[in-house]
């Protein structure tokens, strides 16, 4: 299927088929598209947690919305942002380029310097532009998994500092900021037959 025929098959999915999981396969290829995300000089100062287990996605479900994605899809990916990420983030970064390109980490000094100058802005100012990132990875998922075939909801009606809690995320420095329920439409889902609602091109893009 062409791409914009798939992002036009895709939806923000209410009702997922509960008994159907994505093959092993799939998932992989899918979760390997969100690392594969662009992100602010490549840091990828975030982590996508894969919620599977029963129980923790029916606490879950409670502080979001009572929303049935959140425990019918086959998956439920939780994007959140390493909210304590400093210089040793960075460093931990540049070796990972030195090992990887094997070249020497004194070579990427300059880069080093920049990103730790990023660092030194005010930390709410740090905390917007971090928590940006995952969305990035969110996007990534959606077009990913519309070409698997495989539906998905991206999702922010959810209490994100209880979400933390449940998922032991603030004793790891992660804030949660969205997330995406993947798996596989209900037949009873109606809003798989609704028109796609978007800007026209007029009043979408300016041509300067
Ligand atoms: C960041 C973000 C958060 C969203 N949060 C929710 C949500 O909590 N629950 C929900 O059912 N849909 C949610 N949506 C889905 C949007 O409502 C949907 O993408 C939009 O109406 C466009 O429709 P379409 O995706 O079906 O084309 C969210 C979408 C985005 C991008």
């Amino acid at each position: 299927m062409a791409l914009l025929e798939q992002l036009n098959k895709r939806y923000a999915t209410k009702k997922f088929d509960a008994s159907k999981k994505i093959a092993p396969k799939d998932l992989s290829a899918l979760l390997e598209a969100v690392r594969l995300s662009a992100s602010s000089y490549g840091l990828q100062a975030y982590k996508v947690v894969v919620v599977e287990d029963a129980t923790i996605r029916k606490q879950l479900r409670a502080v979001a919305w009572d929303q049935s994605q959140i425990t019918d899809a086959s998956q439920l990916l939780v994007f959140a942002f390493e909210s304590d990420f400093d210089e040793k983030g960075v460093d931990r970064f540049v070796q990972n380029i030195a090992e990887t390109r094997k070249v020497d980490a004194s070579t990427l000094s300059g880069y080093s310097d920049m990103m730790k100058g990023t660092l030194k802005r005010p930390k709410e100012e740090i905390n917007i532009w971090l928590a940006r990132q995952p969305y990035i990875a969110l996007g990534f998922g959606l077009v990913a998994a519309a070409g698997l075939n495989i539906d998905t909801c991206p999702m922010e009606g959810f209490d994100p500092d209880q979400f933390d809690e449940i998922l032991g995320l603030k004793s790891k420095g992660l804030k949660s900021v969205v997330l995406l329920a993947v798996g596989y439409r209900s037949a009873e889902d109606d809003y798989q037959h609704l028109a796609k609602v978007r800007r026209s091109n007029e009043e979408f893009f300016i041509t300067i």
